[in-house]
């Protein structure tokens, strides 16, 4: 059988800029690509952007340019970001890319022709953010999207439809004989049950989208864009077009005679039911063999949501290159979040990982032996593995397991598991070290060949270790791999091949640097609080900031549309939040329109305050305990200290904005914000209230 390795990462779309959500589902690629090519494996990485449909088209309408350049823009925003990551794919396909087109066009003839794609009409409610038709409770005329919160389109027109209906059994007994195709098992399940559920046939083309490849033989059509996007994963490697030789290599593979796939493909938890259910019914259809694994992976969350454009609350990733290597993202992603749960992302997290897993743990490691081989034997590494040090065999027969135990995790994809189990052999020589103490063995002529093993041992955990981590950390391994004096990179080699204590060539110690600064919290948190960027965040992701369409969402630009400090403060009805350093309240300007669909995102209920305090240095700032209805009160500070005592606000009936991600303010976090009416020349604040008992949690709508 061959042995080759494939593995793709959605494709991605280029109405916004690149945040640390997609940068995750690379980085995992790119970690795996490492791995198994480490491990002498044929393979290819493909990654891309998706750049058809409806809301790209619009996208660049609101801009005023030409969609093809606001695309073109997009893309190379991407192909910087994931640059600067150090990310190596081996092809950047684009849905505009010529060659794909006509691809999707053979493909969408192939399905025709195999009888499984006819013409009809289509009526229901379309999503352009999740570019699906959306089944609606019958009698809602004003159904809104339920990921996106946004009014859904009603869509009348002509359109194709594939005949997925016919694939109901088929995906079935497939998912029932390959239950490795749908991963982790509960995505499995899920997935399972939908299909059993009932598969109605898919609207495969529309007519009032124009930007999108056309329907052969009937240009009005342009295909539907989930048909299109995920044939990228075969005509990337040549399918269907003559651009790349691929296909045979890395898509085919045999067992028993009969064509298998040996494609990974890693998608979020948010498309699972395209890849899992559309694509192999489309692949089933076109007689192409199916992937071997979709596997499906959790979301990164802020505040306990999902990080990304439509809450406007992802971490930026220029604000992580600001204060954090390329390595530590790459580590705390894969070590933090296992690998198919959905995931917490603070700074505050980050640090303490780099800080105790990387800067004390390997990092320290390799400056300690590092050191003592400068200091003890003049920069030349020993390899005396015969002498007696107490427990150098206990450290070694760790070391192999752990080895085992991190490519047995790895290669399934526990990433934080394999990692764990490194780490384990990290801390297993540290504790040999301390124990066996070289500093005094140094000091003793007689314990010269002990001083000789436990050093050796302790070089060669750290070699072996480097080798492992090297597909997660490649900058840092390969760093400490050269001040170790060792030749070549640790890419190069194959950790399984690396024996312990084999003969090898080592050049002398010279220079020992640390290979992680520690890094300070405080000090680091307080700048991103304080940052620009943090600011434009926490204001996208407020309701009257215009977030889809600002143009920091298109064109880059940092600028803080509306920022609360320096927002007119006209008097009307003003949600007060105070900003970390000037608690004036803002407003909308009042000539700004919102739709209705921006304004339902935004969840105000009826609460009552409990508690109240004043924040120390903080002049504006009261601490509020409100009852929202909730198990427990929620913390929310509000800038309005100048007007109102503690004692004055306690017992309010008020309204609050609750589904506000929470910001960090004094060393307080605040879950929500307050309505008052901003009154004056100086903006009073009068809280808003009710006429009549409401009680706590009520939504106002
Ligand atoms: N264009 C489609 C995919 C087509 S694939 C044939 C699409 N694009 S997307 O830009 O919205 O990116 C979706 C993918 O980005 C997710 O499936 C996931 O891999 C990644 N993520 C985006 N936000 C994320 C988080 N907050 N957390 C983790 N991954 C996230 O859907």
């Amino acid at each position: 059988m061959k042995n080759t390795f494939y593995v793709t990462t959605p494709i991605y779309y280029v109405n916004a800029e690149p945040h640390i959500g997609h940068a995750y589902t690379t980085i995992v690629a790119d970690a795996l690509t490492k791995f198994k090519r480490q491990r002498g494996i044929d393979s290819f990485f493909l990654t891309g952007t998706d750049e058809h449909g409806i809301n790209i088209e619009r996208k660049a309408e609101e801009r005023g340019i030409a969609v093809k350049q606001h695309v073109d823009e997009i893309v190379d925003k991407f192909k910087t970001a994931f640059a600067r990551l150090d990310i190596n794919y081996d092809r950047w396909i684009r849905t505009t890319d010529a060659a794909h087109e006509e691809a999707v066009q053979k493909l969408w003839t192939l399905l025709k022709e195999k009888g499984y794609i006819y013409k009809g009409h289509y009526e229901g409610w379309f999503c352009g953010n999740c570019n699906e038709f959306k089944e609606v409770e019958a009698g809602d005329e004003n159904p809104t999207c339920p990921t996106h919160l946004k009014a859904l389109e009603r869509v009348a027109e002509a359109s194709y439809f594939f005949k997925l209906s016919a694939f109901q059994e088929r995906l079935l007994k497939y998912y029932e004989a390959h239950p490795e195709f749908v991963q982790p098992e509960a995505r499995r399940n899920e997935v399972i049950s939908f299909v059993k559920s009932g598969l109605k046939d898919l609207s495969v083309s529309r007519v009032s989208v124009k930007w999108g490849i056309a329907v052969p033989d009937d240009a009005e059509h342009t295909i539907y864009v989930w048909l299109d996007a995920l044939s990228n994963y075969i005509t990337a490697l040549g399918w269907g077009n003559e651009h790349f030789d691929g296909f045979e290599k890395y898509w085919l593979n045999e067992v028993d005679g009969k064509p298998v796939s040996n494609a990974l493909h890693l998608v979020g938890k948010d498309i699972l039911r395209f890849h899992a259910v559309y694509w192999p019914a489309f692949l089933l259809a076109a007689e192409v063999p199916l992937p071997k694994t979709v596997f499906v992976h959790g979301m990164l969350l802020k505040g306990g949501q999902k990080m990304g454009k439509s809450t406007g609350n992802a971490i930026k990733l220029e604000t992580l290159h600001e204060h954090f290597t390329n390595d530590m993202i790459r580590y705390f992603l894969l070590r933090e979040v296992p690998f198919g749960q959905d995931g917490e992302v603070t700074y505050e997290a980050m640090i303490e990982r780099v800080n105790a897993d990387l800067a004390n743990g390997l990092g320290n490691l390799a400056s300690r032996t590092l050191t003592m081989v400068k200091n003890y034997f003049a920069g030349q590494p020993p390899r005396a593995f015969d002498a007696e040090a107490d427990d150098a065999k206990g450290v070694r027969a760790a070391l192999t397991q752990a080895k085992e135990k991190f490519d047995d995790e790895y290669a399934a994809l526990n990433f934080s598991r394999a990692l764990e189990a490194a780490w384990s052999g990290i801390a297993n020589v540290d504790k040999f070290i301390t124990d066996n103490q070289p500093w005094k063995l140094a000091k003793d002529e007689a314990a010269r060949a002990k001083l000789e093993a436990v050093i050796s041992t302790a070089y060669e955990t750290l070699r072996q270790v480097v080798l492992l981590v090297a597909p997660v950390l490649p900058h840092t391994a390969k760093a400490i791999w050269q001040q170790m004096g060792l030749a070549g990179e640790p890419l190069q080699f194959n950790p399984r091949e690396a024996t312990w204590g084999e003969a090898l060539e080592i050049a002398k110690v010279e220079n020992v640097t640390p290979a992680f600064p520690k890094l300070n919290k405080e000090k680091i948190v307080s700048e991103i609080e304080n940052s620009e960027d943090h600011q434009a965040m926490a204001t996208d992701s407020q309701p009257n900031a215009p977030s889809d369409a600002s143009p920091k969402a298109t064109t880059g630009t940092t600028a803080n549309p509306v920022a609360p400090t320096e927002a007119a403060n006209k008097p009307s009805a003003t949600a007060t939040t105070p900003s970390s350093d000037d608690t004036k309240p803002a407003t909308v300007a009042s000539s700004e329109k919102i739709a209705i669909d921006d304004f339902i995102k935004v969840e105000l209920r009826a609460a009552t305050i409990l508690e109240a305090e004043r924040v120390p240095k903080a002049d504006k700032l009261l601490r509020l305990q409100v009852d929202v209805g909730e198990a427990t009160p929620r913390q929310i500070l509000a800038g309005i200290a100048e007007y109102y005592a503690p004692e004055e606000v306690v017992g309010k009936k008020i309204v609050i904005v609750a589904n506000l991600a929470p910001r960090k303010m004094r060393g307080f976090e605040s879950n929500g914000m307050l309505l008052a009416a901003s009154v004056g020349e100086n903006g009073r604040p009068v809280l808003a209230t009710f006429g009549e008992e409401v009680p706590n949690g009520t939504r106002l709508k």
